[in-house]
């Protein structure tokens, strides 16, 4: 039997921190949660988004939605937006590290990071590590990569892409550092003895705003059309969605796993375990990033 939104068990009494929530997928996992009866802390770059996603939601009933700021190309709207959510609940159930940017020419993040390392990883690590503390046990942390993690390469000597930059090697980086973090924070987890998930996921492709988005930064009608071809190849974004939800709330879900869509070459259908990129199972790698990511984001 495919797993649906329907088998999401009962979400009651737990809260739930989804960034990237105003879109895409980040948005239909976030009316999954609420509709389940999650508390869902709805993470936005800007307040105003946030408050018309809580607003829209609000329509379909469920559990309570929270807006929240939080720029992830900005460190300290990170930290400040993390203390808020420590401050306002001891308890987080669920951290979904969902936001996302793809192969945008080269900008940078406020610290002057490459924005996609900046805005995919460093952002959500340096989250992670400062809600790790209000994580309860029982609780989750979601990654949220892409099938493009299986092309990426750490760059350790290049990471912001100033020698060389690639769009969408960046990209890939940038992807296969979430899963690569994933692994990483599991380790960690497990060696503390906490009763904390670390898993990661990926949506195959699924119709949102990350390839419109995408086209119009780089200004490509080549990417345009090949869009517009590939089309059939892409799911909805509620279906691109189930992957993540199934790591954050399946009760099958393993720790450090790995889960994206099952059907046509992993590109769609219902949720199921995946292959681990070969480049996130050299666990010194994974180290060696973690440590890098650490100093970046102390700064
Ligand atoms: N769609 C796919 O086929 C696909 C495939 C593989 C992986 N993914 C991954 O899925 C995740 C969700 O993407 P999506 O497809 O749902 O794309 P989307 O509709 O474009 O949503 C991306 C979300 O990330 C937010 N975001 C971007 N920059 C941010 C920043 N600096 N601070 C905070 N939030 C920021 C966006 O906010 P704004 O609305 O304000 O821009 C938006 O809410 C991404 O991590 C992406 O890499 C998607």
């Amino acid at each position: 039997m495919p797993w649906t939104c329907a088998d999401i068990p009962d979400q009651s009494g737990r809260t739930a921190l989804i960034t990237g929530a105003n879109s895409g997928l980040g948005l239909e996992t976030a009316r999954a949660l609420a509709q389940r009866g999650a508390r869902v802390v709805v993470a936005c770059r800007s307040l105003t988004k946030a408050e018309a996603t809580c607003q829209d939601l609000a329509g379909d009933g469920g559990g309570e939605l929270i807006p929240l700021e939080l720029n992830l190309a900005d460190l300290a709207s990170v930290r400040h937006g993390a203390a808020e959510i420590a401050a306002r609940w001891s308890a987080i159930d669920l951290l979904i590290n969902n936001a996302g940017v793809m192969a945008p020419p080269r900008q940078l993040s406020a610290q002057g990071f490459e924005l996609q390392f900046a805005v995919n990883h460093l952002g959500h690590f340096a989250l992670t590590q400062q809600l790790l503390p209000v994580l309860r046990p029982g609780a989750r942390v979601v990654h949220v990569s892409s099938g493009a993690s299986y092309f990426g390469r750490i760059a350790f000597d290049d990471l912001q892409g100033e020698q060389r930059y690639d769009a969408w090697a960046a990209y890939a980086q940038s992807k296969l550092a979430n899963v690569m973090t994933a692994l990483e924070l599991q380790r960690r987890l497990d060696a503390q003895g906490a009763e904390v998930r670390s898993i990661a996921a990926h949506p195959g492709l699924a119709r949102t705003n990350l390839q419109p988005t995408s086209v119009a930064a780089r200004g490509s009608r080549v990417e345009a059309l090949a869009y517009r071809l590939m089309d059939p190849l892409f799911q909805s974004a509620a279906m691109g969605a189930l992957p993540q939800l199934f790591a954050a709330t399946a009760p099958a879900a393993k720790p450090g796993g790995f889960y994206g869509p099952g059907g046509l070459g992993n590109l769609k259908g219902y949720p199921k375990a995946c292959r681990i990129a070969p480049a996130a199972l050299d666990a010194a790698a994974c180290t060696r990033l973690w440590d890098v990511s650490e100093e970046l984001c102390r700064g």
